[in-house]
């Protein structure tokens, strides 16, 4: 398989359309919503006064949510384009969002705990486990408080719904999914302990949101 999420969102006209194409259909504007909520859930949590770093940041559909709550949010990906769209969008919060491209392999290391809380959502199901353990364990090295992560969740159930949507010609969006051994796996090779699971609809999609905090 050629496609790459490293490279991929660099492309200025596959930023443009990030969320145009994924998140205004019936279904996108659905499931939009129902991950938005539970991630305003998960960081209900944290006192507003945190210093959040989402990082991949993309073109801040997330870090949007964040901000709305009072947080102040620092965006980081490696792509560009996607985070020029984020200065666009946020651009009303002023300097409570700021934007670094990077890669958070390097970025991971240069900053370690610099921020309370990290968000990790929609890009560990690109990789395969050992480069999602390298990915988490940068995100993890951030954060002095806590990393809150989205993953897809392999289950008997959820490879069958895969089987009938690949049947159908609707191949699902989550090459790397995991199972509940697999997350233990990536959380303690990030250096992660899980503090709680949320599901939003176990029936209509397959991710997850994992609160976790560092190992003492
Ligand atoms: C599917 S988007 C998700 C963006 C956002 N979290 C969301 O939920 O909409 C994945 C993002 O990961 C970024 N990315 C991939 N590898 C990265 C890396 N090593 N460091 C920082 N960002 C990376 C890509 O540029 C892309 O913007």
């Amino acid at each position: 398989m050629d496609w790459n999420p490293i490279t991929h969102y660099q492309d200025v006209a596959v930023a443009e359309r990030y969320d145009r194409e994924r998140f205004t259909s019936l279904t996108g504007r659905a499931f939009d919503a129902l991950e938005k909520a539970y991630i305003a859930k998960a960081f209900a949590r944290f006192p507003r006064t945190s210093r959040i770093v989402d990082v991949p940041c993309g073109t801040g559909r997330i870090a949007e949510v964040l901000l709305d709550m009072g947080f102040q949010v620092d965006g980081v990906d490696i792509s560009q384009p996607m985070l020029y769209v984020a200065q666009r969008k946020l651009a009303r919060f002023g300097d409570r969002f700021r934007s670094v491209v990077a890669d958070v392999r390097e970025y991971g290391r240069s900053m370690q705990k610099r921020f309370d809380v990290a968000l990790c959502a929609r890009v560990l199901m690109h990789f395969p486990l050992e480069e999602q353990i390298e990915f988490l364990r940068s995100v993890a090295l951030l954060a002095r408080k806590g990393v809150v992560l989205t993953q897809s969740l392999s289950t008997p159930y959820q490879r069958s719904r895969r089987r009938v949507k690949r049947l159908i010609g609707n191949p699902p969006s989550a090459a790397f999914p995991i199972t509940n051994s697999g997350l233990s796996t990536l959380l303690d090779g990030a250096g992660l302990r899980e503090v709680k699971r949320l599901r939003p609809n176990r029936l209509v999609t397959e991710e997850i949101i994992v609160i976790a905090e560092p190992r003492a």
